[in-house]
């Protein structure tokens, strides 16, 4: 089996360090405090905080994970959330089933079985029930079932997305019953950081002062360098110091591209040479560039002239973007021009701005741009 893995949450033996993250995460959710983690796509929050709730979980706290991602409605919130808290607070399903039904008015919990005799939980609605109603006492569940003095840790992923489903009112309804929550810690986490920021830090949003705001960046480049090398050692495959350094940089340090650009890398030489060089990590590289190269121009092609050129111009690095150098050199006009061109590619979400620069979310794409614009 493949020992790089990219496709979803990575566990076990597949995750590394994160060494001084985890346990702040922990640490905080634990002390009662509410928490924002907020990275670009791919950085590992997602598997960060999975461990993270697991560690909650063996301290004797429930937790719950929702992706915001997955609900295009406040009744599929409803629904999910409603779901994964009363499988969380085990117990005769009975008796679970009886105590969630006294605290939503209207909804009725459903309790059937599958094929294999598993339990599945649904709720149907009561007819004429007030859905806001509704909303406010699943939003409440976690607090109610905690009278015992039980903590709970609730996640939600991708927490941004929650604007999307009814304007502000549902942001201001959560804000406003969740304040009151003594038992339940929340963790917000996202990847469009700037929308997350401003739910956090702008006075006029209904979550500003809600909760510590934390930045994740990618692994240490050092521990990821150790990780490609240890795990391709163990399958009896070759590789330098320098080579593993190499698939780093040419990942951006981003832990999916690296998982990603080493999981090809190894399906090539395993049953080959078992030896990783800088040509084999450029062959596996070239490969994944011409397997996404469809979608790749269809991306490119979206663009603007405009906007090719200052793609054009990231990718080789060029120093200060702004600049008239860089300007000349890659045909750019004004400040402003060239300012507007990256807003859309940030909305985009094709280029990403850290505080130092403006970077490419995806390195490979990055790679593609270099080799054909
Ligand atoms: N700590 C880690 N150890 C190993 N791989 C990781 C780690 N964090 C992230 N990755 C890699 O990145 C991919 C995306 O991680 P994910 O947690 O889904 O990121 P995010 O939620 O920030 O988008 C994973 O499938 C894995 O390949
Ligand atoms: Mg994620």
């Amino acid at each position: 089996m493949n020992p790089f893995q990219y496709a979803n949450i990575v566990e076990d033996e597949f995750f590394y360090d994160r060494k001084e993250e985890l346990p702040r995460i922990v640490q905080t959710l634990e002390g009662g405090n509410n928490l924002v983690l907020y990275a670009p796509r791919r950085y590992g929050k997602s598997s960060l905080v999975n461990k993270a709730l697991k560690e909650l979980e063996i301290r004797g706290i429930k937790t719950v994970y929702l992706d915001f991602m997955s609900i295009y409605s406040q009744e599929t919130f409803i629904n999910k959330y409603a779901k994964i808290i009363a499988e969380k607070d085990i117990g005769p399903v009975e008796k679970t089933i009886k105590k969630i039904a006294g605290f939503l008015k209207g909804v009725v919990p459903v309790v059937s079985f599958d094929q294999y005799g598993n339990i599945n939980f649904s709720l149907s609605k009561v007819e004429g029930a007030d859905s806001e109603k509704t909303l406010a006492e699943v939003i409440d569940l976690p607090e109610r079932l905690s009278i015992s003095g039980q903590r709970w840790v609730v996640a939600f992923d991708e927490f941004q997305e929650i604007t999307t489903l009814n304007g502000e009112s549902f942001e201001r309804l959560l804000r406003s019953i969740i304040q009151h929550h003594q038992n339940v810690s929340y963790l917000f986490l996202g990847s469009r950081t700037h929308l997350l920021k401003d739910m956090f830090n702008n006075k006029n949003r209904a979550f500003y002062n809600a909760a510590m705001l934390m930045n994740i960046d990618v692994i240490d480049k050092k521990e990821s360098i150790d990780y490609l090398t240890m795990r391709f050692k163990n399958d009896g495959i070759e590789i330098d110091t320098q080579t593993a350094e190499y698939i780093v940089i040419k990942s951006q340090g981003i832990p999916y591209y690296i998982q990603f650009i080493a999981a090809e890398i190894w399906q090539d030489v395993i049953n080959t040479t078992k030896k990783v060089s800088i040509e084999t990590a450029d062959e596996s590289v070239r490969r994944i560039i011409s397997l996404k190269s469809d979608y790749y121009w269809e991306l490119t092609n979206k663009q603007t002239n405009y906007r090719k050129s200052v793609l054009k111009a990231l990718s080789n690095d060029a120093g200060e973007l702004f600049s008239r150098a860089t300007a000349a050199k890659y045909h750019l006009g004004s400040a402003s021009s060239t300012q507007k061109a990256l807003e859309s590619l940030i909305v985009q979400g094709i280029i990403e701005k850290t505080i130092k620069k403006y970077s490419f979310t995806d390195p490979v794409f990055r790679l593609f741009i270099k080799q054909n614009l």
